[in-house]
């Protein structure tokens, strides 16, 4: 038994956002069905192609557990069937283009009249207003949401961060949003329509960056490093390096072998805390004592030359060494890890976190799993699905067709490859 085992999406989301979502909502055990332009399907399919003639990685480790249905929304045929589908489902998830549903005569107002209890979920760049009928991707959301002009390094340009928060963290807000709605539609009876922006996404996650925004108002901000550099403070919060976000100052810190490895760094948080004992291991037992350091506040205006200290043991470490020395004193670190080390970890494989999946076209690929946990909803992560593999599937077994009603589907172009689906 799986927490959504016997709910039913329909996917109509494409690209990263919106697949994010479904993917979540197939591992905690919804029935998604993803419908795809009839020969063409997500556009990721083919992005970013390592090996020619299969899925992408981009594709594959967006789209597990899920089914394909091809289906051509714009034809006759095709609407009659995904007005079946709308009957059948409970969850409808979508991130088109803004008006793109409404295009294909699938209003709300349309889709509630179809069935009541629908879920439609949706993700767009923006919320109403006046960029409103924008097409967004990632960037311009981290860049839209407060991330890049709060990310990098003050004499630097704005940055964008690697990690998908714009994407991937929007179809995670999108999730929470669908789930929610599924939870009061027990009570309520009804289904409700859930949206969630990338930009909203990107600000909600950029929150600490608005409460330093309104702090300005009282003076520097005293964590910052800027304000031991004695650099004024301008109207906006400003770049702020890789200083910690919190009360607690902390720095990226070069270890052992930094000058021929990119990734020979470690996070290094000088919590107030442990403060003695990180004065300890550093060799520096003075600072523990001494005027101007001993307390938190008088140590704010020093930090460089307090992280320059620390950097200089720290060199003389690996970055996992730094680790395995200031874990059991209870200091804060983290290594700088790179993604080949990840894919390699031991610890994130044994709890699913990162997987091996086989794929008939492109063999055995590692991908990252559910990274939320159920203790009763064990998550299997299969494959994902080839493009149209369970349209024949999915049209018989959810939909019903049979016999002359089956061919005449099959027939109307609505569903693709007439042969590909008499072969399935
Ligand atoms: N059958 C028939 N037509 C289909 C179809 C199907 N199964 N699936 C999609 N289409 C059509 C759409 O109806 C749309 O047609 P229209 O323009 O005539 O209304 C068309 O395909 C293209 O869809 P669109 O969403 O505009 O794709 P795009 O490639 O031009 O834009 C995005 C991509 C991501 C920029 C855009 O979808 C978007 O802004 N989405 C919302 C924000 C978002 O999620 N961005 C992040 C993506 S990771």
């Amino acid at each position: 038994m799986k927490a959504l085992e016997g709910v039913k999406v329909l996917d109509f989301t494409h690209v990263q956002s919106g697949p994010t979502c479904t993917q979540l909502l197939g591992w905690f055990g919804a029935d998604v069905i993803k419908v795809e332009r009839p020969g063409v399907g997500d556009a990721t399919r083919k992005q970013l192609v390592d090996v020619p003639g299969a899925d992408s990685l981009y594709f594959t480790m967006l789209n597990h557990n899920k089914r394909s249905i091809e289906l051509n929304s714009k034809n006759e045929t095709g609407k009659e069937i995904l007005t079946r589908l709308i009957e059948e489902c409970d969850v409808m998830v979508e991130n088109f283009a803004p008006g793109a549903l409404d295009r294909m005569g699938f209003s709300w107002e349309r889709i509630q009249e179809i069935n009541p209890r629908m879920i439609l979920a949706s993700i767009k760049g923006f919320g109403p207003g006046k960029y409103e009928d924008c097409k967004v991707y990632e960037n311009v959301a981290q860049c839209a949401g407060g991330s890049a002009s709060t990310t990098g390094f003050r004499d630097g340009p704005p940055l964008v961060t690697g990690a998908q928060i714009g994407d991937s963290g929007t179809g995670l807000h999108l999730c929470l949003g669908i789930v929610t709605a599924l939870f009061q539609r027990e009570k309520s009876g009804r289904g409700q329509k859930v949206t969630a922006a990338m930009q909203d996404g990107v600000l909600n996650l950029c929150r600490v960056k608005l409460r330093d925004q309104q702090r300005l108002n009282a003076g520097p901000l005293t964590e910052y490093s800027q304000y031991g550099e004695g650099v004024p403070f301008g109207e906006a919060t400003p770049r702020a390096g890789n200083d910690s976000g919190g009360g607690q100052p902390g720095r990226i810190l070069k270890c052992k072998g930094w000058e021929t490895d990119p990734n020979a760094y470690t996070y290094f948080i000088t919590q107030a805390a442990v403060w003695e004992k990180v004065c300890d291991v550093i060799g520096a037992p003075e600072w523990k004592t001494a005027e101007g350091y001993a307390k938190p506040i008088d140590r704010l205006d020093k930090l460089n030359e307090i992280f320059d200290r620390i950097e200089q043991w720290t060199m003389t470490k690996t970055k996992f060494e730094v680790m395995d020395i200031c874990n059991p004193l209870d200091i804060p670190v983290g290594p700088i890890l790179s993604t080949k080390e990840i894919m390699e970890d031991d610890g994130l494989r044994a709890t699913g976190t990162i997987v091996d999946v086989d794929h008939p076209e492109r063999g055995t690929y590692t991908t990252v799993g559910c990274p939320i946990k159920l203790s009763d909803s064990p998550v299997e992560v299969t494959r994902s699905p080839l493009l149209g593999e369970h349209t024949a599937e999915i049209l018989q077994t959810v939909l019903g067709y049979q016999g002359d009603e089956m061919e005449r589907v099959i027939a109307s172009g609505a569903v693709g490859d007439a042969n590909e689906i008499a072969a399935e």
